[in-house]
């Protein structure tokens, strides 16, 4: 048994059954058996691989959207560059490569990184020490002024609540303990059904009879309290992650551990545990909030429009066969509908002043 399903079992004992969105801060964020808290996940070695792993372009792709963001801002001599969930750093450190051929850019840039594991916070330092960054808990903790924000992979590791329909009306799935079980085990089971439950979207209220339905408070409130501070004071966020354009029934937690997918009720704090993000809601939230939102676009298309094929080509040009294998593998991974192209979509979010950013301009004329 691991010392997270220990504590887990005791803490069920005393307050009853976790919802979902307890369980998953607990597998990933407890403070001393959380996934998370002490691990560095990433790579062939790790559990699964993301974008800025996969190649430097996106990450100089990335650089290149916020210098661009920043010149349409007026060029601001103080910038807060604000990454959430940075992971090993290297989106940032690619980035920040790309920032400095954009002049007066990296000298007006504050770095800012939101993080809540230890572990990361180190792989962090090591990549980005030389621009001095600043780390924080929340987004909310960031100074205000002119931001910029890139969060990549980071919603779908904030945690999830689920309902599902029976003909009563909707209740809410727990966790709880396996009493059955020989060895310590969980199990999930149901709240009693409400006719109406508050969190449960109205378009999905009327959904078929065992459907389940997904949300994540949490996302939703960093939606609004980015967005909050876009409209503010003068900014852009970038939002890149896996999930759904519209919001719908059905069911995407998942556990991964080394790049396969496993039990999302074993091995508490060794696996991944993520969700699709449900991109609708979160734009709702940010439209509400007053600020501007564009896409969802896919990734793949985003990518090709900020010109990754002609990036690639570039790196391929001075590179040897081995390298330029790479670079080319590493772009089809990115933009193709087998790898991440389809799957993963990106949003942006503005101030109420910007002008439809890069990468989004053709879709809102
Ligand atoms: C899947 S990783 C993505 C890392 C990186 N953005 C990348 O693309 O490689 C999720 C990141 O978000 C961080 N994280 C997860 N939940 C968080 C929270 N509530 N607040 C701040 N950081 C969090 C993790 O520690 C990790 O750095």
């Amino acid at each position: 048994m691991t010392e997270l399903l220990d504590h887990l079992c005791r803490r069920i004992a005393i307050e009853g059954p976790l919802t979902i969105a307890q369980y998953m801060e607990e597998c990933l964020g407890n403070p001393k058996y959380g996934y998370y808290t002490g691990k560095n996940p990433f790579g062939r070695g790790g559990d699964f691989i993301t974008a800025p792993e996969i190649s430097q372009m996106f990450g100089e792709l990335a650089g290149l959207w916020c210098g661009i963001e920043w010149m349409a801002m007026g060029q601001p001599g103080q910038v807060h560059l604000i990454e959430l969930g940075p992971g090993r750093g290297t989106l940032m450190a690619d980035a920040m490569r790309v920032a400095k051929g954009v002049p007066g850019f990296v000298e007006a840039i504050n770095l800012h990184l939101v993080e809540t594991s230890p572990a990361l916070r180190e792989h962090q330092r090591g990549q980005l020490a030389a621009f001095n960054p600043v780390w924080h808990d929340h987004l909310s903790a960031v100074p205000d002024g002119p931001a910029l924000i890139v969060a990549n992979e980071f919603f779908d590791a904030l945690p999830i609540r689920q309902f599902q329909r029976i003909p009563d009306g909707w209740c809410e799935r727990l966790i709880g303990v396996d009493e059955n079980s020989e060895h310590p085990a969980l199990r999930v089971g149901w709240a009693s059904p409400l006719l109406v439950h508050p969190l449960v979207p109205e378009h999905l209220v009327s959904a078929d009879i065992d459907s389940v339905v997904e949300v994540s408070p949490a996302a939703l409130n960093y939606m609004r309290t980015l967005a909050e501070r876009l409209n503010a004071g003068q900014g852009a966020a970038l939002i890149i992650d896996y999930g759904y354009m519209k919001s719908g029934a059905g069911e995407t937690l998942q556990a991964v551990k080394n790049h396969s997918y496993s039990d999302v009720l074993a091995d508490q704090g060794k696996v991944d545990l993520t969700a699709h993000v449900d991109f609708e809601s979160l734009v709702n939230v940010a439209v509400e909030s007053g600020v501007q939102a564009f896409g969802p676009l896919t990734q793949g298309a985003f990518l090709k429009s900020l010109g990754i094929e002609e990036r690639a080509e570039n790196l391929m040009a001075n590179a040897t066969p081995e390298q330029a294998k790479l670079v080319q593998s590493g772009l089809e991974r990115l933009i193709s509908a087998k790898g991440m192209g389809e799957l993963f979509k990106v949003v942006a979010v503005t101030s109420p002043d910007l002008e439809p950013p890069v990468g989004f301009q053709e879709m809102s004329e």
